[in-house]
């Protein structure tokens, strides 16, 4: 018998008038309520009984889709678990007139077989057919990790964040208070808004969050906000046909170009309407972008938090923010086109200026946000489109001279950095720069990953007082990429280190994260692991020991 392939189903839609909002464009609870369908037959046909939506990961939308193009949704069964899968969920849109097809979103949700009656399903295994079927069973393993850890990394990130500069919220004088923002909405789940054993679908109640939260949003920037992406959620417990569903909004926080507006949906059945009890059915937080006449991102002003409850949900932004960005690069694979460039003897100088140029431009650049601050270390991140850049500084108690000599020396980088196993010259260009070859550890049960990279150092001039060393990856014909090892690449990496005194300093680290080092960093800004903190930490004391 031919092995069967793992479940899969597509939908393809021609969007109409009535998907669309004011603009002419999909609106984005309408794709939710498509996403869901097709996510939840998936499920149903790898289980052959009814299944549920337990969560959905982070959505983000990368393109706007409008009134008369082709939408096709595709959900396969990536793993199936013990009573739950997950499913990814692939959107594209078509063009019709040209033919082009663009990628709008890729989504994972985890469905529960639920029989009717309490039995328990155990799933049968997904097949895995193609290299990329085992791609995904792999990764979805890593992605549920991060998915049932969620509460956890959130509640310990609201007890760091608590710990913060409580003052850094209120020092703009321009911050606005989110009032006016608030928004309470109700619907009666009727027949139609429900699957056939009478559950309220939950592609519906997202679809009503998004059109509160849309309204809430539009009351802070009085323009039309445009949905970049939903924060992972749960669904805590089930509704049915008969409930009234409540639905309260309100700005939680803005980040440069966007803003999270936070929704909490609650089910009243009969009696419990006329109680005024009702249950907590699930909590989304939305991510809304703002584009100008001129098409440029609109920058939000800062929040200035009036009450308790508002300073407590305009940190749970902060932490959330933080776990985005980290899941965010740990949930897909991304093909990366190399940057890398070729070593060239005759256009050494220019490369070299080039690495210490970028690297100087990377740390000027403005936008950078605090993410965590612990002893004498502080993490920034800075996102640009879809770059990711963290800055690491850190104060050490040892003169600028020695911690340059010693950084820029990477020989010495395995003593103090367990990113690092090796570390070895292999061409030296000049006194201030070398070419070094680089092995990591294994990470995630990868094969280990290596880089040939150029280190190039510079002592400050007689007007300045930074000492530089940039890092950059390049290719080089002697040092094929090896069969043992996934060659990686650094884009724009090194150290800042200023003198505050004679006797310390200031060291910055900068990394402008490509996806080969991502998983490196991802679980750290997630929130899920101290790995760059720890070796920041390490770093300090190999400096202060010698
Ligand atoms: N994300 C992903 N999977 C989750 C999850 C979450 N937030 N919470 C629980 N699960 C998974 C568990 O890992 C487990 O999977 P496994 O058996 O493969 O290991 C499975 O769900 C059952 O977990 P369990 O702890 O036994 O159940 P629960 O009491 O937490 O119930 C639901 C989980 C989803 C069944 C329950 O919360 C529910 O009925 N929610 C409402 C679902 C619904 O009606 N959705 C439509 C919109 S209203
Ligand atoms: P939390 O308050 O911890 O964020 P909740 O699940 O209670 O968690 O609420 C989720 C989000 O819903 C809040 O962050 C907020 O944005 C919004 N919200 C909750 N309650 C209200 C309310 N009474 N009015 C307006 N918005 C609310």
């Amino acid at each position: 018998m031919e092995p069967q392939a793992p479940a899969e189903v597509q939908m393809s839609q021609k969007i109409q008038p009535a998907h669309a909002n004011a603009c002419g464009e999909l609106s984005a609870g309408q794709l939710l309520k498509w996403i869901d369908t097709v996510a939840c037959l998936a499920a149903e046909k790898h289980a052959g009984v009814s299944c549920v939506t337990a969560s959905v990961d982070d959505i983000q939308f990368e393109e706007i889709v409008r009134v008369g193009q082709v939408i096709t949704i595709k959900a396969k069964v990536t793993r199936s678990f013990s009573t739950s899968m997950e499913i990814s969920i692939r959107v594209r849109v078509q063009d019709t007139s040209t033919g082009i097809e663009r990628l709008v979103s890729l989504a994972f949700s985890t469905f529960v077989a639920k029989p009717v009656g309490d039995e328990k399903v155990r799933l049968k295994p997904v097949p895995l057919l193609t290299e990329q079927d085992h791609v995904e069973h792999n990764l979805a393993l890593e992605r549920r990790k991060v998915r049932l850890q969620h509460e956890k990394t959130f509640n310990n990130l609201m007890k760091e964040s608590s710990k913060l500069d409580d003052g850094h919220c209120d020092e703009d004088e321009r911050a606005v208070s989110t009032g006016g923002t608030a928004v309470q909405s109700i619907e009666l789940v009727l027949p139609p808004h429900a699957n056939h054993h009478g559950n309220t679908f939950g592609g519906q109640i997202m679809a009503w969050m998004e059109e509160v939260a849309t309204i809430s949003a539009s009351r802070l920037c009085g323009k039309h906000p445009l949905l970049k992406s939903v924060d992972m959620f749960k669904f805590r417990g089930p509704s049915t046909v008969g409930d009234r569903l409540v639905f309260n909004a309100i700005v939680n926080n803005t980040f440069q170009n966007c803003v999270e507006v936070g929704v909490r949906v609650e089910a009243f059945n009969c009696r419990e309407w006329s109680e005024g009890q009702g249950r907590h059915i699930n909590s989304a937080f939305l991510i809304y972008n703002v584009i100008d006449d001129k098409k440029e991102l609109v920058i939000f002003p800062k929040i200035k938090p009036m009450s308790k409850e508002d300073f407590r949900r305009y940190r749970g932004a902060i932490a959330r923010r933080r776990i985005r960005l980290g899941r965010k690069y740990v949930t897909s694979y991304k093909e990366e086109i190399s940057l890398c460039v070729h070593w060239d003897l005759s256009n050494q100088v220019s490369i070299s200026n080039e690495n210490v140029e970028a690297l100087k431009n990377l740390a000027a650049k403005t936008g950078w946000e605090l993410t965590s601050a612990v002893d004498k270390i502080k993490i920034y991140t800075l996102e640009e489109y879809n770059v990711l850049s963290v800055w690491v500084e850190k104060h050490v108690e040892k003169s600028a001279l020695h911690a340059y000599d010693i950084l820029s020396d990477f020989k010495r980088r395995p003593s103090w950095d367990t990113h690092c196993v090796s570390c070895k010259v292999i061409t030296s260009v000049n006194e201030n720069d070398q070419i070094y070859y680089i092995t990591c550890p294994v990470m995630n049960g990868d094969k280990p990953k290596d880089l040939v990279v150029l280190v190039s150092r510079r002592e400050p001039l007689t007007n300045e007082n930074t000492y530089i060393v940039a890092v950059k990856s390049v290719l080089l014909p002697t040092v094929p990429p090896y069969l043992e090892y996934t060659r990686s690449e650094i884009i724009c990496s090194g150290f800042l280190i200023h003198a505050t005194d004679s006797n310390s300093c200031t060291v910055s680290y900068f990394n402008q994260i490509s996806s080969s080092i991502l998983p490196y960093f991802a679980g750290n800004i997630g929130g899920w692991s101290k790995s760059i903190e720890e070796t920041a930490a390490s770093c300090i004391r190999f400096l202060e020991s010698i």
